[in-house]
Order: structure tokens, then sequence, then C-alpha cells
């Protein structure tokens, strides 16, 4: 049970009860609303300035509302915002020959949401399985490791082992195995059977609370994955982008997926703007009405993500994650608090897993960080992800180990 009880003004509760009244109850967020956001600043309602150390789940790396996206956002939003794929327009070409070139791949499928690119992945590599591999037609599975997040579609909880996304909504989707994440082991056995179309994996698994595999993991996946000719799908919506201290996680390992999703700092929290990109012989084998969606390719999320992938380059955000997550790890690992039990992570996707009697201590902390002027959310119970926006300084972090460091002291035993 929760032990930490915050006092709500009459105003931020009137808008909890206002979601709470017409609102589905699908989440349960922190007791705060948010008016405002700045760089890796955010502001409530009643003008309290916080910490932002979700980044709307890794979605603002460049920060919040970044001068030059909102720039290209608005500049954009008055000439032409939405033709849909009858038509063409003037920034999609542009957009595609930007993306590819950035990533090395030779196409993009550009979709919306992070979990539309996972879709558009599987669909892809089950294609490809019964076009180029010769897989007999609905006999193509399609690995995923324990413990994933991709989104909460069927394809998405089918593939799921957390009750919480799929209990209650079956009947599942057929053709997906699990294989406990970091075992390669497990994955070689899998992979031999030969309908196999492709292995589906985030590089660290960011909603399992930031779990970061063996050093090597990657580029056994990958070496596995080419001898058994199946598809490697990197799910780097979460950990894309510069977050983990490389444009990529692969490129900590120098790993080079077949089918690479994009999503959320895509966009640098602006738009649900998502890609999938891979070569010729994996995206040529969908024609015209085969896959699409009316938003994927619009000009107007053309326009921001090129601004947003400027973003991150121009101001060396994978540079900037690596140095502060390694400042940032090392100062919270001097705390040597008592129910810290753990502290992962790569640039600045981390966690730190809570170790108290009480298993609601990992909410009261956040409850308690909120107080203090830092937000953050536990994840699976015991979990508290600390994902700031990429442009935090080193005098920030040290501000914000301290807020840490004051609510772990405060929270009782
Ligand atoms: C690794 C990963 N893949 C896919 C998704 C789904 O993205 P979206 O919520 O934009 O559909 C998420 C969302 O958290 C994610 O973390």
């Amino acid at each position: 049970m929760s032990t930490t009880v915050v006092s709500l003004s009459a105003k931020t509760q009137y808008f909890l009860d206002l979601e709470n009244q017409f609102g589905a109850h699908n989440y349960h967020p922190l007791p705060v609303v948010l008016e405002k956001g700045e760089g890796v600043f955010l502001w409530d309602v009643e003008g309290k300035r916080y910490y932002d150390f979700l980044s709307g789940y890794s979605a603002v790396n460049q920060g919040h509302c970044h001068p030059k996206i909102i720039k290209a956002l608005i500049e954009q939003a008055t000439r032409l915002t939405l033709t849909s794929r009858a038509f063409h327009n003037n920034l999609l070409g542009e957009y595609e020959q930007y993306i590819t070139a950035y990533f090395g791949y030779d196409k993009v499928l550009p979709m919306n949401t992070g979990v539309e690119g996972g879709e558009t992945a599987i669909k892809l590599a089950r294609r490809w399985a019964y076009t180029k591999k010769g897989v007999e037609d609905n006999k193509a599975k399609v690995i995923f490791a324990q413990n994933n997040f991709w989104g909460r579609t069927m394809a998405a909880i089918s593939s799921s082992t957390d009750p919480s996304s799929y209990h209650q909504f079956g009947p599942y989707m057929p053709g997906f195995e699990i294989v406990p994440y970091n075992d390669l082991v497990s994955l070689e056995k899998a992979l031999q059977d030969p309908n196999v179309a492709a292995y589906m994996v985030e590089p660290i698994q960011g909603e399992a609370g930031v779990v970061v595999p063996d050093e090597g993991y990657l580029t056994a996946v990958r070496e596995l994955c080419t001898q058994y000719n199946v598809l490697l799908i990197a799910d780097e919506i979460q950990t894309g982008l510069a977050r983990t201290g490389k444009m990529l996680a692969c490129d900590h390992e120098g790993v080079r997926p077949d089918i690479l999703i994009l999503g959320k700092a895509l966009s640098g929290g602006v738009l649900p703007v998502s890609a999938v990109l891979a070569d010729d012989f994996i995206m040529l084998n969908i024609k015209p009405g085969e896959h699409g969606s009316t938003y994927g390719g619009n000009p107007l999320a053309c326009k921001v993500a090129m601004a947003a992938l400027e973003v991150l380059k121009e101001e060396n955000m994978a540079e900037c994650a690596e140095e502060m997550g390694q400042l940032f790890r090392y100062e919270l690992g001097k705390l040597d608090s008592p129910f810290i039990k753990l502290i992962r992570g790569k640039g600045l996707l981390n966690a730190i897993v809570i170790n108290h009697p009480n298993p609601e201590a990992a909410w009261d902390l956040c409850l308690l960080l909120k107080e203090e002027g830092l937000l953050a959310k536990p994840t699976h119970g015991d979990k508290i992800r600390f994902a700031p926006p990429l442009i935090i300084s080193a005098a920030q972090i040290h501000e914000c180990v301290q807020i840490i460091d004051k609510c772990l002291k405060m929270l009782g035993k």
C-alpha cells in the first residue's frame, strides 16, 4: 500500500476528476497536471517547475518544444498538413531520401505510432518469408523476446508475456513464439525452424525496466539470424535516436538490422511519426494497396521528422547522452542508498531497481520526487526509469541526483 500522502490543490483535483469521469481508465498517471514544457523542464497548472525524467517515454529526446522543430511544425502547418497517399506531396520524397541516407537503408515506409511500425515490420517479414525464403503460405513465424513491449494492438499483445497486456483480450494472433531475452541458446533453437521469418527484438528492453543484454548479445543475434536466413528486426522506438549514447543502440555493437523500426523521438515529441527502414529485397515485396495509413508520410510529419533528425546531429545529442549518462550513473552509484538494489542503463536510458519491503515503494518514491520537482514513473512495480531529455547539463544532473538522494532518505522503512 502506498504510504506517501500528497495533498492536491483544488485546481489539480479538478483536472484529475475531469479525466476520471470522462476518460477511459486505461492509465494510472502520477497526480500532476502539466501545461507547459521547455527543454528539460515541465510546468504544472500551479506554475510549479519539474525536471522531466521520463521525456514522454523517450519521445522528447531533443527537449520539450525544441525551437527548430516547432518552427518546422508551424511553418508547415500553415502550408499543407495532409494529402493522404492518394496523391503525392512535395515533402515525402525529400524526407524519404533524407532518412534513408541518414540510416543507410534503401527504402523507408512511413507510419505514425510506434506500434504501427512494429505491425509494419512484421508484415514485411512475413511477406519476405513467403516470397523470398519460400515459407509455405500462412506458416511464417516471428520470434520475440520475453518481456518485450511494443504497444497494445492485437499483434503486440499476442507477443506479450505481460498478463496486464494480454489477459482477457484473446484469441491471439498465431505464428508468434517467445524466447528468453539475452539467451542465445534458446534463440538458436527457435531459429532452426525453417518457417521462421524474423526475430524482433529491442536492443535494450525499455518498458521491462531498462534491461541491458550482455555485451556481444546483439552481435551474436545478428550472426545467428544471418546463419539461419532469418530477418533481424530491431525495435529502436525507445532506444534509438541518440538516447543510449549512439544514434541507434545497435551501433554500440556495429550491428545492422535487416528491418529498423523508429518512432517516438523521430518527431521530438511533437507528432506521432514512425518509420520502418529496410533494403529493397524486403521492402519491394509489398505492392500498392497492401499496406498504408491515412496519415503516414504526411507533409507535416515529414518536415518535423527532418528537423528532429537534424537537431540530433547538430547538437551532438548522442555524445551528450553518453557523457551525461555516465555522470548520472556514477553520481547515483555514490549515493549508497539501502533502497537501491541496482542501477542499470546506457547513455540516458537508465533505471534503478528499488529494494524495499513495501511493494509500493517505487510509486511512493516517484510521489516524493514529484514534490521535490522531478518527474519519473515506475515500471513493473519496483523499477524507476530515469530518462531526461538529452540536452540536460552536468550541473542539472548533479541537482537531480541531489533531489533523488533527498527523496530516498525521505522514503520510510
Ligand atoms: C520499444 C517500444 N516499441 C514500441 C512502442 C510503441 O510505441 P507507440 O506507443 O508510439 O505506439 C514502445 C512504446 O513505449 C516501445 O517502448
